[in-house]
């Protein structure tokens, strides 16, 4: 795993010729290990991603006061028998905010939470508010004390069943939500849920365990409360957005991957549209697809909006694509309110980006050069080395811990097929002793 001060170098200008495997779907495992805190049996969970942000949801586990046992590097066997702490103190929190889906398992099993309020990102202010509603539903008591949310039960220690109308589609809200909702006295009914493939991962995963979630994948989910839940045994789905993302280099670089263990049918409206501007997109069978872009791009507008939407977390190579395409596109994005970060390392590289507010102007084709920039979130990162792929000359990118927050060996995979990309641990400067005169 990266530390810190990693970069990327890449050399561009080859295309990606090959067979690539996709990883399991980081922000499915995210959810999946907190589910874990459900119960005092052990939930085994396979194809789970070898990415930074599993590392810190580990060690939030094991801090928790589960064990944590990984047989083989991508399973997690999770026992929460014997916990000791409930609360997610904030030098996890603060990492990686997917801390707070701790919450929901804690309140409904224990009655009790701790959860340190995740600052914002590079992205957004992200706030929690649409949990923390919920969990008010539920009869919990939320308080703010000394920038941790406390959450209480009710006396008796148990949720109470509510109907739960999220006034913004929010995924981990869903998620954390629906988990509490597992243990509650009686049936709840979550409106306006969010309809991501991970809520279903999830939900299958919580049915394993004796749960009984009935609708997950539509807007209306429903939980009909149970008293306790058990162990169960479940494999992660393939990361849908790490596809995206390799779909975007094989068509950027006018090679053709073969990208195999992957859900195409999880990825429907990226693929929509990115066939719409000339990506040549071969479901070979359900799990592998052959993507070539034998004649060239063009522009095509895209508003990013929830699943099944085109997904805010594909904006980003989205946009890296449309600066190869021929014409103006326009990029809105909808879910946060500060996602373009990208955009400015681009114009670095020579892209012609225009931002104003939510909307995004690109107009292609544009020769990138390559230029020493600066990561700023996951899927930011991405982009630039989707655009270092392409650009003349030589791209350096740093803070490359960003990407290995979400991406499993990013540079060993493009590698494998063909990619001209190293990463340069940087010594980490420790002061010189100097020597008494
Ligand atoms: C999840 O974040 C993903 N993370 C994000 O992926 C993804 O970009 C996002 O969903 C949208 O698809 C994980 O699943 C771990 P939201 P989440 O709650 O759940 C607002 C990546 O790159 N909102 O759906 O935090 C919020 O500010 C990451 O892997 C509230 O106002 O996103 C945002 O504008 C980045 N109040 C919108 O809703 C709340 O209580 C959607 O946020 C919650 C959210």
């Amino acid at each position: 795993m990266s530390t810190i001060v990693d970069k990327f170098r890449i050399s561009g200008g080859r295309p990606l010729h090959g067979r690539v495997s996709i990883s399991g779907a980081k922000n499915s495992a995210l959810p999946c290990m907190a589910a874990a805190l459900l119960t005092p049996e052990t939930v085994t969970l396979h194809n789970i991603p070898y990415v930074r942000d599993i590392i810190t949801q580990r060690r939030l586990l094991e801090d928790i006061g589960a064990t944590v046992l990984t047989p083989e590097l991508r399973t997690h066997k999770i026992t929460a028998a014997h916990v000791e702490l409930f609360e997610a103190p904030y030098e996890l929190v603060k990492t990686m905010r997917a801390s707070v889906l701790a919450l929901g398992p804690l309140l409904a099993r224990f009655g009790k939470a701790k959860v340190s309020l995740p600052g914002g990102c590079a992205i957004g202010t992200r706030p929690i508010d649409l949990h923390l509603a919920g969990f008010e539903k539920f009869g919990a008591e939320v308080k703010l004390e000394s920038g941790n949310v406390v959450a209480r039960a009710p006396s008796d220690g148990r949720l109470r069943a509510a109907d739960i109308h999220f006034n913004k589609v929010t995924v981990t809200g869903t998620e954390n939500v629906m988990m509490a909702a597992t243990l509650a006295r009686g049936t709840t009914t979550l409106h306006n849920a969010a309809r991501e493939p991970e809520i279903v991962d999830l939900a299958d995963l919580l049915n394993k365990m004796g749960a009984r979630v009935n609708g997950a994948g539509s807007e209306t989910i429903q939980i009909e409360g149970v008293e306790s839940l058990g162990g169960a045994e479940h494999t992660i789905i393939p990361d849908r957005i790490e596809t995206g993302t390799f779909i975007v280099a094989a068509a950027l670089t006018q090679g053709r991957l073969e990208i195999k263990d992957c859900r195409p049918d999880h990825l429907e409206g990226v693929i929509e549209k990115l066939r719409s501007v000339g990506v040549m997109i071969k479901e070979v069978n359900p799990t592998t697809l052959e993507v070539t872009c034998p004649d060239g791009l063009k522009a095509g507008n895209v508003t990013t909006e929830p699943y099944p939407g085109f997904a805010t977390d594909m904006q980003a190579q989205y946009m890296v694509l449309m600066t190869q395409a021929q014409g103006r596109s326009e990029i809105i994005e909808t879910v946060f309110e500060n996602r373009f970060m990208h955009a400015s390392e681009l114009q670095r590289m020579g892209a012609q980006i225009h931002i104003d507010g939510r909307s995004a102007i690109v107009d292609g084709p544009t020769m990138l050069t390559g230029a020493r920039v600066i990561a700023s979130d996951l899927r930011a990162s991405a982009s630039l080395v989707l655009a270092g792929l392409i650009a003349k000359d030589e791209t350096l990118i740093d803070r490359v811990y960003h990407i290995d927050r979400g991406y499993e060996k990013i540079e060993a995979k493009l590698r494998a097929v063909g990619a001209d990309i190293e990463r340069i641990i940087a010594p980490v400067m420790t002061a010189p002793i100097l020597e008494p005169v």
